[in-house]
């Protein structure tokens, strides 16, 4: 089980993936996750994608790529993968599509998250996130049941640098331009299959599983 995740920022796609990924038995990768990691580890990539990301920019294909295809030779991606933030432009998709088919492989589902603009801010302003495990909470909808501290990993809580209003308005520009057509680019290959991401989050991983079992 091959997906991608697609989805304007904040529609919803690390908490759909994260609930597929544990139902299906398969990992969760998640480009924005592995630069934030790098991030706080200090590395010269974290260093390099935090200039772009802080901005609400995309980190250049170059830096983004070769990570990803590199990261899907492992073994634990052998029996499928969840792609979450990746890809995001077209020549994301061609790279991605060329690694695949050098395995005689191919992506088997593109999932869009669908969530109008005018929800998004909102949402954004109440995410909080893990600065230890990654994992992603909201003040209303999903709240960690121990205040400012992650319930997993016990770290603490925070709003991302790249979820400030301001911030949040670049990042819908940059997804319209840039990986908005990736919804037709998925539609021609016959694999994108829409779901209303304004329900509850329960009610969203309820259209995923029925897509997938279908
Ligand atoms: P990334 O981390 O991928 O951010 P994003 O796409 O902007 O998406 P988000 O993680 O903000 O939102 P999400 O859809 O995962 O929503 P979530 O589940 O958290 O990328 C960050 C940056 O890294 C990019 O801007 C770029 O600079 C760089 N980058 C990453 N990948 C790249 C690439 N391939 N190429 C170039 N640059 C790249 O949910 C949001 C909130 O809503 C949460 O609080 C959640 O609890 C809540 N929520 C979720 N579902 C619901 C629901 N159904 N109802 C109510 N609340 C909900
Ligand atoms: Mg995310």
């Amino acid at each position: 089980m091959k997906i991608v995740m697609l989805g304007a920022p904040g529609a919803g796609k690390g908490t759909q993936a994260k609930m597929i990924a544990a139902k299906y038995e398969v990992p969760h990768i998640s480009t924005g996750d592995i630069f934030r990691a790098n991030i706080k580890n200090g590395t010269e990539l974290g260093r390099k994608a935090k200039e772009y990301m802080d901005q609400g920019l995309l980190v250049p294909d170059e830096l983004t790529v070769d990570l990803v295809i590199d990261r899907l030779s492992q073994e634990d991606c052998k029996k499928g993968y969840i792609l979450d933030g990746f890809p995001r432009t077209i020549p994301q998709a061609e790279a991605l599509d060329a690694a695949l088919a050098k395995r005689g492989e191919k992506m088997d589902y593109a999932i869009d998250v669908d969530v109008p603009d005018e929800n998004i801010v909102n949402r954004m302003s109440g995410r909080r996130a893990c600065t230890g495990c990654g994992a992603t909470y909201h003040i209303v909808h999903n709240p960690s049941g121990k205040g400012d501290i992650c319930e997993t990993c016990g770290e603490v809580l925070v709003l991302r640098d790249d979820d400030q209003p301001e911030t949040v308005q670049k990042r819908l520009t940059v997804y319209h331009d840039q990986t908005q057509p990736l919804i037709d680019y998925y539609t021609t290959q016959g694999i994108l299959k829409a779901v209303d991401g304004t329900q509850d989050m329960n009610d969203v991983f309820t259209a995923i599983t029925k897509i997938l079992e279908a």
